[in-house]
């Protein structure tokens, strides 16, 4: 069958990132012939750096003031002209509700002008897709979305069937990595902070609780680590007056450890899980989420995939933060396999991706929020 490339325009901006990318793909072919042409990202820090956390009203205004920008310079590096566009693909959920919108209208916008289709995209399935975008890799699959607002175990059965088979009952590990790099004086986004002064710690000084780590299922919980911390940072500065750098590195590989141990543990639980419910040869389990980032996890969990003979994928560090590549990509294979409705298009921020999986303890009144 004859293969015809065509552009798709991603478009993200569920939360502090002003994403457009470019992708050509092929009509006829879900399987291959995938290009990544662009793919710019614009964050948002130093606007919400001072506030210690994202400003849901700040990031809506910098992403409608920025969208137009970002698709321009993602067009030009990508070396085409938005004529050439023949599908838009836009984060419409979950996340803060200005931003997408902010996302959506320009997306309808340009979609008019360009008289192409554009399709809503759920933000977590792009990221849960985002391996399938690298990787030649058969559904089903196991995932780790671990990120700055969710995290869960899900079997991705198809690029619109999750089954989530645990998650967290509080907060997110990112916003754990965020909060407390706050808390220690360090820069936003914390991962990448906690990342680096862990290489230079001691992760044996602090022993910090990982909350459910001994129930047999896939649910996590890290608020209570959170608080362990900050307690132990306020402990040490009321005795010594503040922190030596020593102790900053000592928490953060302490802190870390911590993650990556409750991550070991509820991977293996999942992995199980997922092995009696398929039985198959061939097996996968794929760590995705700006948390994927991290070096350590990813090896930790690499590890745990093989002594359990999964085979391991993760995307390259770029692609496991917020982008709008993995929107693109996912939007593609919506468009070619007729998988999408009008209601995609409706910002919604909160958007579970297993609608079947019960709520949380600790989601609110409103239900799942993902
Ligand atoms: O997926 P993402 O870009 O946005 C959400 O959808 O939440 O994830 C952002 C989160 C932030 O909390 C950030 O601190 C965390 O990912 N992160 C990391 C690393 N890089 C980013 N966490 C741990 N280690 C990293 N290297
Ligand atoms: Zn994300």
């Amino acid at each position: 069958m004859k293969k015809i490339a065509s552009l798709v325009l991603g478009l993200e901006s569920s939360c502090d990132d002003t994403a457009a990318a470019i992708l050509r793909y092929n009509k006829n072919d879900n399987l291959c012939g995938i290009e990544i042409l662009s793919s710019i990202v614009l964050d948002q820090n130093s606007l919400h750096q001072a506030f210690r956390g994202v400003v849901p009203e700040i990031a809506a205004r910098a992403h409608s003031e920025r969208l137009d920008f970002c698709t321009k310079k993602a067009l030009t590096e990508a070396g085409t002209d938005i004529e050439d566009i023949s599908l838009i693909s836009v984060s419409a959920g979950p996340g803060l509700i200005g931003g997408l919108l902010s996302g959506i209208m320009f997306a309808k916008g340009l979609a008019k002008g360009l008289e192409c289709p554009v399709l809503g995209i759920n933000h977590l399935a792009a990221h849960c897709l985002s391996v399938k975008m690298i990787h030649n890799i058969d559904f089903p699959y196991l995932t780790l979305l671990a990120s700055g607002g969710h995290c869960q175990f899900l079997i991705v059965e198809g690029f619109d069937k999750f089954l989530r088979l645990g998650s967290t009952i509080d907060d997110a590990p990112g916003e754990c990595f965020d909060k407390i790099a706050a808390s220690l004086g360090l820069g936003y986004p914390g991962g990448p902070e906690i990342e680096k002064h862990s290489l230079k710690g001691n992760k044996n000084r602090f022993s910090f609780p990982k909350p459910m780590i001994d129930k047999m299922d896939s649910n996590m919980s890290f608020s209570g680590l959170k608080t362990a911390v900050k307690r132990k940072i306020d402990e040490i500065v009321k005795v010594q007056g503040g922190l030596y750098p020593k102790d900053i590195n000592d928490i953060c590989a302490s802190f870390q450890n911590s993650i990556i141990e409750i991550f070991r543990k509820k991977s293996e639980s999942a992995i199980n899980v997922f092995k009696s419910y398929y039985g198959l040869e061939k097996n996968y389990y794929a760590l995705v989420g700006g948390v994927a980032a991290n070096k350590k996890i990813r090896k930790t969990l690499e590890k745990v995939a093989s002594n359990n003979k999964f085979e391991f994928f993760s995307v390259p560090q770029k692609f496991c933060t917020d982008n709008a590549a993995m929107v693109a990509y996912l939007g593609s294979q919506k468009f070619i396999t007729g998988n999408y409705t009008k209601e995609d298009l409706i910002p919604k921020p909160r958007w579970p991706l297993d609608i079947n999986a019960k709520p949380m303890l600790g989601f609110g009144k409103r239900g799942a929020k993902a």
